[in-house]
């Protein structure tokens, strides 16, 4: 019986990833790991530095100068915590840019794999079931239509202060999942053997409910 499973959960932007990862990886005691922040990282860095996701030098000799570590919530960029600093308007909107680009995938890819070898983990991103851990035991495919993702994440701009109406949200995240879909390397997909679910009319404890059981019942054991 497998004790420690691998859950992957992808999805579109907006569509409660991290708050359901989190949820199922407290539920069952798992180690919770946010592909995302470590891509908004290496944006961060990017905009730091004043270096064009264009310019594939810079980026490279960047990765080359760069550590970045995701660790119990936190993301560390060479050490400094830099979890809220990832989060602006700024880093999201060249974030899906330096994404696309070849050579950090490959980079934050290959660091991703070794966090979940052990099992025991739940990730939440665009290509974990499909690139980082294609063996993961469960895999979502988390969505919402995209009013109501705009809605959601219309919510917690707000929440921290960021004054956005519900259009500019709406094109901000569109424009993500596009780029996100028509990308050549680790593109966001559904993976052949994902459960998908749409969350649209779910609250986050019913989603997370639903990958607990599922991840239950493939452990062979009864929902406590
Ligand atoms: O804003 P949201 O929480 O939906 O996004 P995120 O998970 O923080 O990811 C930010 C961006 O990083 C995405 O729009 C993708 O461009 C990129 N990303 C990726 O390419 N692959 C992943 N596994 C995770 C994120």
């Amino acid at each position: 019986m497998i004790k420690r499973l691998t859950i992957a959960i992808d999805g579109p932007a907006g569509a409660g990833k991290s708050t359901v990862a989190r949820g199922v990886a407290e539920r069952l005691g798992y180690t919770y790991v946010d592909t995302g922040a470590m891509y908004r990282a290496v944006a961060l860095q990017s905009l730091r530095l004043g270096i064009s996701p264009k310019d594939e030098e810079g980026m490279a000799a960047l990765l080359d100068e760069t550590s970045i570590v995701y660790r119990t919530g936190k993301t560390l960029l060479n050490g400094e915590d830099v979890s809220e600093d990832i989060r602006t308007p700024q880093v999201t909107a060249l974030v899906s840019g330096v994404a696309r680009i070849p050579l950090v995938r490959a980079f934050l890819v290959e660091c991703q794999r070794r966090m979940g070898a052990e099992g025991g983990v739940v990730m939440d991103g665009r290509d974990v079931g499909t690139v980082i851990l294609p063996e993961a035991e469960l895999k979502i495919f988390l969505t919402a239509s995209l009013q109501e993702r705009a809605r959601r994440r219309q919510l917690e701009w707000l929440a921290r202060g960021a004054e956005v109406t519900w259009e500019e949200v709406e094109q901000e995240i569109g424009v993500r999942d596009k780029m996100d879909r028509e990308r050549k390397v680790g593109p966001l997909r559904i993976a052949d053997d994902a459960v998908v679910i749409d969350s649209t009319e779910l609250d986050v404890n019913e989603v997370v409910d639903q990958i607990v059981q599922l991840a239950l019942a493939i452990k062979g054991e009864e929902t406590p």
